[in-house]
Order: structure tokens, then C-alpha cells, then sequence
């Protein structure tokens, strides 16, 4: 006897019961009434056991009007099933209950829960009654294999002699680019806390407080725009190492994955992982985190006069729809210079730039490039990578078109293969509207501190030409981790806050604590973040990251259930110092 609700639970039961009388508890999932009995199958989050019970029983008249997602107590006799439903574990037995005891009723469901093939309810639906969209398999397994990726690291990383630590949720703005989430204080007036964008500051303190090998299961929140695998508050798999150079984190991240790997006996994926440049990624697939699921090249025609014509070429018609949504994705990327050439026809049917003129010999260039079968070849015709980068969105356009409609053979891309690689010697600034930012974050360490610590502030043009010793892990089009080595000196780490021109009273202000720790005794230290739930969304072959978190926030950054945010007290705002200025939204 487990306890007093249940001697075994719904997916335990087989052959080897049979005969024995059980207890199981659980929600009703599906009922049949039929005329001299009632088929009804009891679910828990271990399985489903198929109930029967007889016109004869005492508790019929009752379950004759219970609905689904009632919860039931159910003791009974474990007999052979005549026709075994092998789809479930329990499928071979049955349970003829003896008495029934209904310990929760429900009221009609807002959306169907057992039949997943039928699933329509819309996803503010889901969100308000996520309690009950995380009852359906689909989502229960999807966060059960959640736990189990958190579960495998967690032990490949205590093993590697890792201690899991845990860092301030109500701490000080860290700069990782987006917009910080503030808390008032009640104690200090007009003083904030800012929940932490990440863990960085923390960690790199923590290598200073002699630790040798961090890890933490750390949530973060970042105040940004919302995307498909975007969260206001996720959880990151937070690593950082004392004395270790790139390889060492990187070797060290590719061992945790080849036992996850196993762990949970995933599609088999190539270890050493590749490793892709920086640049080589833009120039190829015009993309920082390229799929590599499908092979499709950008080819890098000819250059003159500082600009070069770059061509993807795709087997497609430029009619209508594709015309629609390609020049959307140009525009997007600022390409000026959009070309589309047919090799049917011999010549450039589309040019966003009458200016632009080439040669039978430039022609012909364009032409000899085409892979056979494919038709029609898309140009840019720019200065800098913004040409790459908008071909790059042509290319994941074609992809994502591929997924769902399963049109372009060139694109069709395995969802249930997993392509790993390794993005290397990145760009140390790049240019935001002209202002010089951190490519990464303002601790990143150039590959050459050297080189950096020689260069003038103005020098706008070397210092974008810096690498950093900066890496991200890219899964089937996704950045799923970005790490870095850290600067552990304290001259380089004001130098890279006056390149990125933060004035000293701000340095000060912002990092002052940290500098000074560079004083006291800095080990050189590297580390690494997973996006832990964009992790589990590709490993689960998921399109949204709100399917892995089990209270996600809506488009709107708001929670559907509790529904937060919302208004509070005046009382508590007096408390804190805080008078709404405009409270017309
Ligand atoms: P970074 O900002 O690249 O690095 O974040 C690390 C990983 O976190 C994931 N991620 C997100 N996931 C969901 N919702 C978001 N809003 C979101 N933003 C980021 C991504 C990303 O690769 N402190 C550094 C790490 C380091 O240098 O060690 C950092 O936070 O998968």
C-alpha cells in the first residue's frame, strides 16, 4: 500500500497484477457510458489505467454524470483485458472497480485535454487555464523532459566538481543590452533594485572569491521585445571556469552534451562539434546562427568599387507572393541594392536600383553560378555584410516556407535532426546608429588585449576590426548559448568602458565595486550561458519557447492566469515613495 488515496499509480499496473485488488487516483480522462457499464480511463501524470464499472455497482447512477477532469478514488480487481491496447503501458489489464469515490468534481472544461489530434484551443486559452493545458501529454512531457535536461547536467556538472550557487535576484543593473526590470525600495527612497539580466558580475566575483568552477540554474529578465523564442523572465544554464582558456570551456560544454546526449538517448549528433567563423557565417549564410539542417550557400560573386554582388539562388518563380515577401526581408536589412536574376530568361528581371548596371562578362558570372535545377537567383549588391545579412533572411525565409508547406525541396529541412556548431572569433564592437557597443557584453576579452589596449578611442574603424574571444552555440538556426573569455585586467576593462564611452562618474557608479575587486587578486576566467528553455524548445523540436516554461508570459508580456502585471495599492505606492504620474493606460 502506498497510501491512504492509492496502492499504485495509473501507469503502473500489468499481467503481473492480475488478481490483486488496487486503489489508483486520478483525473478522468475519457468516459464511455454504455448501456450495462461505464468505460472510463483514470489518468495520473504516470499513465492511464482503463476503469470499468458495472450497471450492478452501487457507484453507476453517480459516474453515469461525472465529467472529465473529475478526480476519482478507485479501488478495485486487476483483470486481463480481451483486446490489450498496446499503445499504453497499462494496456494489457483493466480495473473492475468495487467502490468509487469521487474526491473532486469538475465543471465543464474550457478546451478539450484528451485528444491531442484535435487540439485547436487558442494559446491566451491555454495561458488562462494553463493548469489545465499542462494536464495534455503533449505539455506535461515536454516539461518532464525539462526537468530531465536540468537533471543530466546538473549531475555531469557535480561530477565535474562544479558547486551550484545561487546569486541576488534584487540586485544592480548589469549591462547584457536590454532594458533592466525595476524594483522600488521601501527602505532606501527613491533607490532601485534591478532584477539581474544575467548572472554575469556574480560569476566573474565569484572566480575573484577563489571558486574554482561555478554553475547555477539562474533565472534572468530582460525588459525586451518578445519573439517566438524570446521570454521577459527565462531560466539560463549559468557556467563559469577559473584558469581555463576557450578550448577548455568549450571542451568542457561538449562533454556535458555528449552524456545529455545519451542521458536522454537523443538522435545522434557528431562530436567534436563544428566550428564556424564569425565572418564565414555571415558570408555564407548571411546569418549569425546559420540552420545548418539544410546546405544552401550564399556565393560571393565579384566585388568592384567596395561593393560586392553576393547571389542565393533558389529553384522558385518571383511572382507575387514571394516578390511580397522577399523585398519585406530586404528592407528589413537596410539592402538597398536587391536584384533578382532568371536564368531562364538570361537577365535580371527585378532591380531595386535602376542605377545599377553590369556587364555581359558580369552576366555571365551570375549565371555560371547556378547549382542546376535552380532557376531564379537573388542579389545584393552592398558595401558591407547588411547584403549577406538580408540573403541571409531569404534563405530562413525559404526554410521556415519549406516546414510548413513542404514546397521547396532545396529547403526541406529534417525538424527532427539536430545541427550543432560552434560560432568563433567574433567581432569585439559593433556599430548601433553609429555608437560604438559591446558585440557581446563590456567583459568579453579581445582575442589580442595587447592590440586593444594600444588603440585610440577614436579610432572607430580598428576598433571594429577587433576579435573577441567570444562563442555562441547555434542549434537549427538558434543561438542557444553565448560565452566568452573575461577580461581580468583592470587597465583593459576601463579601457573597453571608454571605448564604449561610458563617462567615469557612471563606470563608477555602475562598476566600481567590481573594478575594484580587479585589485585584490584575479584569477583569468571564461564562461558560458545556455538559454536553457530556447535550449529545451529545439530539442523538443518546439516552435515557442512558451511551450517549455510552464507559466509563460503572453505576447504582451503579460501573465493570462494571475494576470499579471496590475495596478497595486496607493497605500503600497506611498510606502514606497511612488506616485503614478499618468494613469490614463
Ligand atoms: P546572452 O545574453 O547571450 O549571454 O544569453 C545567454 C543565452 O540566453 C538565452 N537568452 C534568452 N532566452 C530566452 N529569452 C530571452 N529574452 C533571452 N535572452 C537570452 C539565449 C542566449 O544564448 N552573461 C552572458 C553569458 C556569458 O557570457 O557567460 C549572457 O547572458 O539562448
Amino acid at each position: 500500500m502506498l497510501n491512504k488515496y492509492r496502492s499504485h499509480n495509473c501507469g503502473n499496473l500489468n499481467k503481473k497484477h492480475l488478481n490483486q485488488i488496487v486503489t489508483l487516483s486520478g483525473w478522468v480522462h475519457d468516459i464511455r457510458i454504455k448501456k450495462f457499464a461505464i468505460f472510463l480511463d483514470l489518468r495520473d501524470s504516470y499513465g492511464l489505467t482503463q476503469i470499468i464499472v458495472k450497471k450492478e455497482d452501487a457507484n453507476f447512477d453517480t459516474l453515469k454524470t461525472i465529467k472529465n477532469e473529475s478526480v476519482i478514488q478507485v479501488t478495485g480487481l486487476v483483470v486481463e483485458r480481451k483486446v490489450a491496447n498496446l499503445k499504453i503501458q497499462t494496456g494489457e489489464i483493466e480495473v473492475v472497480g468495487q467502490a468509487v469515490k469521487v474526491l473532486s468534481v469538475a465543471k465543464a472544461i474550457p478546451f478539450v485535454i484528451n485528444d491531442e489530434n484535435n487540439f485547436t484551443a487558442l494559446e491566451d486559452l491555454r495561458l488562462k487555464y494553463r493548469y489545465l493545458d499542462l494536464r495534455r501529454k503533449q505539455m506535461f512531457d515536454r516539461i518532464k523532459f525539462k526537468h530531465q535536461v536540468i537533471s543530466s547536467v546538473r549531475n555531469f556538472l557535480n561530477s565535474e566538481e562544479f558547486l551550484e550557487i545561487d546569486t541576488p535576484v534584487l540586485t544592480k543593473s548589469t549591462p547584457e543590452g536590454a532594458r533592466d526590470f525595476l524594483v522600488p525600495s521601501r527602505i532606501k527612497k527613491n533607490a532601485f533594485y534591478a532584477l539581474p539580466q544575467s548572472p554575469q558580475l556574480y560569476k566573474q566575483l565569484l572566480m575573484i572569491s577563489g571558486i574554482d568552477k561555478y554553475y547555477q540554474i539562474a533565472k534572468c529578465f530582460r525588459d525586451e521585445d518578445f519573439r517566438a523564442d524570446r521570454q521577459p523572465e527565462f531560466q539560463q544554464l549559468d557556467m563559469e571556469m577559473a584558469f581555463v582558456s576557450q578550448d577548455d570551456v568549450m571542451q568542457l560544454v561538449e562533454k556535458m552534451l555528449e552524456q545529455l546526449w545519451k542521458d536522454l538517448k537523443l538522435e545522434k549528433i557528431d562530436f567534436p562539434l563544428a566550428r564556424l567563423k564569425y565572418q564565414e557565417a555571415i558570408a555564407k549564410y548571411g546569418s549569425d546562427k546559420p540552420d545548418l539542417r539544410c546546405s544552401c550557400k550564399i556565393d560571393t560573386l565579384f566585388s568592384d568599387e567596395d561593393l560586392t554582388l553576393r547571389g542565393f539562388w533558389v529553384s522558385d518563380k518571383f511572382n507575387d507572393k514571394t516578390k511580397k515577401a522577399v523585398l519585406r526581408l530586404v528592407e528589413q536589412h537596410q539592402g538597398k541594392n536587391f536584384l533578382v536574376y532568371s536564368k531562364e530568361k538570361g537577365k535580371i528581371i527585378f532591380s531595386s536600383n535602376a542605377k545599377i548596371t553590369f556587364s555581359d562578362f558580369q552576366i555571365a558570372a551570375i549565371s555560371n553560378s547556378a547549382p542546376k535545377e535552380k532557376d531564379l537567383c537573388y542579389l545584393t549588391y552592398e558595401a558591407n555584410d547588411s547584403g549577406a545579412i538580408a540573403l541571409g533572411a531569404i534563405r530562413t525565409y525559404y526554410i521556415l516556407d519549406s516546414e510548413k508547406q513542404q514546397n521547396h525541396q532545396d529547403f526541406l529541412v529534417n525538424i527532427n535532426k539536430y545541427k550543432l556548431l560552434w560560432i568563433v572569433d567574433w567581432p569585439m564592437f559593433e556599430s548601433v546608429d553609429g555608437k560604438i557597443s559591446a558585440a557581446h557584453h563590456p567583459f568579453t576579452s579581445p582575442t589580442n588585449p595587447e592590440e586593444v589596449l594600444k588603440l585610440k578611442v577614436s579610432d572607430t574603424e580598428k576598433l571594429l576590426a577587433v576579435q573577441s574571444a567570444a562563442y555562441d552555440l547555434v542549434m537549427n538556426g538558434y543561438e542557444v548559448a553565448g560565452g566568452s573569455v573575461r577580461i581580468f585586467n583592470k587597465a583593459l576593462q576601463a579601457k573597453i568602458f571608454q571605448i564604449l564611452k561610458l563617462d567615469a562618474s557612471t563606470v563608477d557608479a555602475q562598476f566600481g565595486f567590481f573594478l575594484e575587486a580587479f585589485e585584490y587578486g584575479i584569477p583569468p576566467h571564461a564562461g558560458i550561458a545556455f538559454g536553457l528553455d530556447r535550449f529545451v524548445m529545439n530539442l523538443t523540436n518546439g516552435s515557442s519557447i512558451r511551450d517549455t516554461i510552464a507559466f509563460p508570459k503572453n505576447n504582451s508580456g503579460v501573465d493570462l492566469l494571475t494576470n499579471a502585471p496590475s495596478s497595486v495599492d496607493l497605500k503600497q505606492l506611498e510606502e514606497l515613495g511612488l506616485k503614478i504620474l499618468n494613469d490614463k493606460n
